[in-house]
């Protein structure tokens, strides 16, 4: 399918219809194990559903094929996605370097699970590339982390350039890429090693289903990703997987709006009086926007402002009405969270607490003016 543009492969993409009755949708395989035709005849190699099931494979020939790799691998939660890739690369007396905004759970993962196993770990301004050279250790960084657009402050890293530094020293370049989506950024092609995603948020793009993957190239990491994902056992269930299917085949119009919605409004909030900033990458003061508008096809769903202080923060997320607050982000409806307290609370008092004024917006498919008359309702409420 590769020569097929994006929304073509992100509909036909490991999706062939069932050869058995023609069902155009392929079956949800609801089943834990495989006939054998005589012991290790396995059909297709599936032998027992930890090790594979057929509409697991589906997705993760989907999700490859999106982000240009040649292996995906889905799991049952982005951290857990997270958890097996780490696992496969470091061991005692390695090093992790993360972005200094990286989403909280990544950072609790490798401090509060890995670093009692003998990993190091430090944090860095990722958009500073003197900085990260810096904080690079030829001798122990085995792990570069990076999300882009970050989570909540929206910094823009140049993926290019970290690449390259971070392979100077032999260490892998792994990428979030939650926020943009295959749809509006692939970082393999821009240089990374490793792309890593929850699911759960744009890929599913309905807040109905958890989920994980990791994307690679061939090589000795992948076989040993391929082999942990079975050996601990993480994996996404058949439903999971189905319900993931389902929602990426909308991602590109999906993405579309959510883009074109969000610049919309983030366009209208700049200089009201009652926010100190906001930050989008679309917008043309945005630090990051050149970098942005070259890595990414637009600026995606993502908006956050800062007010005045905390008190008024809380009160402008705690008064928005389409905007419901909640965890979580990238479904088609609208979402606030105050970071401060909820995604980011486990990182209160690190290099990565977010200050208690921002609020982040995770802006949904629906009409915009309704959407706008929300955020700007709710700010003459504050
Ligand atoms: C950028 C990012 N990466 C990873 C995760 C973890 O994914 P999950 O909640 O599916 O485990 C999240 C969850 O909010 C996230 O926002």
């Amino acid at each position: 399918m590769t020569d097929y543009d994006f929304s073509t492969r992100a509909i036909r993409t490991g999706q062939e219809f069932d050869p058995t009755t023609g069902s155009v949708i392929p079956p949800v395989y609801f089943t834990t194990t495989f006939v054998q035709d005589g012991i290790g005849g396995f059909r297709n190699g599936y032998e027992y559903a930890r090790g594979g099931n057929p509409t697991r494979t589906s997705l993760e020939t989907l999700l490859a094929g999106l982000e240009g790799g040649d292996r995906g691998f889905s799991f049952a939660s982005g951290l857990a996605a997270e958890d097996t890739l780490l696992r496969a690369i470091l061991a005692p007396g390695d090093h992790v370097l993360m972005g200094n905004d990286v989403y909280g759970g990544s950072h609790r993962l490798v401090s509060r699970a890995f670093i009692p196993w003998g990993i190091s770990l430090s944090t860095v301004e990722m958009v500073d590339l003197d900085a990260v050279r810096a904080a690079i250790r030829p001798d122990a960084t085995k792990v570069v982390w990076l999300e882009t657009p970050s989570n909540p402050l929206m910094k823009i890293t140049d993926i290019a350039a970290v690449a390259e530094l971070a392979h100077a020293v032999g260490a892998i370049v792994v990428v979030d890429n939650t926020f943009a989506s295959p749809y509006l950024q692939q970082p393999l092609s821009l240089g990374a090693d490793v792309v890593v995603h929850s699911t759960t948020k744009y890929l599913g793009g309905h807040s109905d289903v958890l989920g994980g993957a990791v994307i690679l190239n061939e090589g000795d990491l992948a076989e040993k990703v391929a082999f942990l994902q079975f050996g601990i056992g993480a994996v996404s269930g058949p439903m999971d997987a189905w319900l993931t299917i389902r929602g990426i085949k909308t991602l590109a119009v999906r993405m579309d709006r959510h883009s074109s919605n969000a610049q919309t409004i983030a366009e209208k909030l700049v200089g009201h009086a009652k926010l100190e900033r906001v930050y989008y990458p679309g917008l043309p003061d945005h630090p990051g926007h050149e970098l942005a508008a070259t890595q990414m096809k637009s600026f995606g769903g993502m908006i956050s402002v800062q007010l005045a202080d905390g008190p008024t923060a809380r009160r402008f997320a705690e008064s928005m009405t389409l905007f419901q607050l909640a965890e979580s982000l990238g479904g088609v409806e609208s979402l606030v969270c105050y970071p401060a307290e909820m995604t980011h609370a486990s990182v209160k008092g690190t290099s990565l607490e977010v200050p208690d004024s921002v609020v982040r917006l995770s802006v949904g498919i629906e009409g915009v003016d309704d959407l706008l008359g929300d955020v700007l309702g709710a700010l003459d409420r504050v």
